[in-house]
């Protein structure tokens, strides 16, 4: 993919797909690393196909053979010197705290680093879609931290839907107002 914001988009669609009602978008960054994690309360993998899930020939989806999102993502990771890892907890093993966290690790400097792009339009897109689940963003910089979480936002938006697009288009503002003040 062209931007690693667009990677982010995938990932997080599968914690959608997987009933999740939390997800935690947390990039973590230094001059020389980025790590991106995707973390969410949904229903899991089971061991098994965990271990393969890497594997492109892996996917639920009916509609076509094979899933690209996580081996991907893992590519582009590795292609850097990075690794993507994924731990996963079942609903039928684990009822009370399932759940599913995906990390990937970059390496900036390298000449296959793939830049993250617009963020900001990857989560509105997200909470335009999903407006009622809970999303936890935290970007650490080297220099700030960019922050958000939709529940903070539900308090006092009171009836209004997080989808409403007045809404969102705060939320962009917000975000990118961070950013400036972040030196990003
Ligand atoms: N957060 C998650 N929770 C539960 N299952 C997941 C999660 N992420 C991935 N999976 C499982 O792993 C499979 C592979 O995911 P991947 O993103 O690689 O492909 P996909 O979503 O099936 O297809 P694509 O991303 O190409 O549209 C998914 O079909 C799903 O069964
Ligand atoms: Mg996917």
């Amino acid at each position: 993919m062209k931007e690693l914001s667009l990677n982010i988009l995938d990932i997080a669609e599968n914690s959608v797909k997987a009933g999740a009602s939390e997800v935690k978008i947390s990039l973590e960054e230094t001059d020389e690393t980025l790590k991106i994690t995707v973390s969410d309360n949904g229903c899991g993998m089971k061991e098994d196909f965990l271990k393969s899930v890497t594997d492109p020939f892996t996917t639920t989806r009916t509609t076509r053979k094979v899933g690209l999102g996580i081996p991907l993502f893992k590519m582009e990771a590795e292609q850097t010197g990075g690794s993507l890892s994924i731990e996963s907890r079942h609903v039928e093993l684990y009822p009370e705290n399932h759940g599913t966290t995906t990390s990937a690790l970059f390496y900036k400097n390298h000449i296959d680093f793939i830049p993250l792009g617009d963020v900001i339009s990857s989560l509105v897109v997200l909470i335009q879609g999903s407006p009622d689940i809970r999303w936890r963003y935290t970007h650490t910089l080297p220099h700030g931290e960019v922050s958000l979480d939709t529940d903070e936002l539900r308090e006092v938006l009171g009836d209004v839907p997080l989808s409403a697009p007045e809404v969102l288009s705060w939320i962009s503002e917000y975000l990118g107002e961070q950013y400036a003040e972040a030196g990003a």
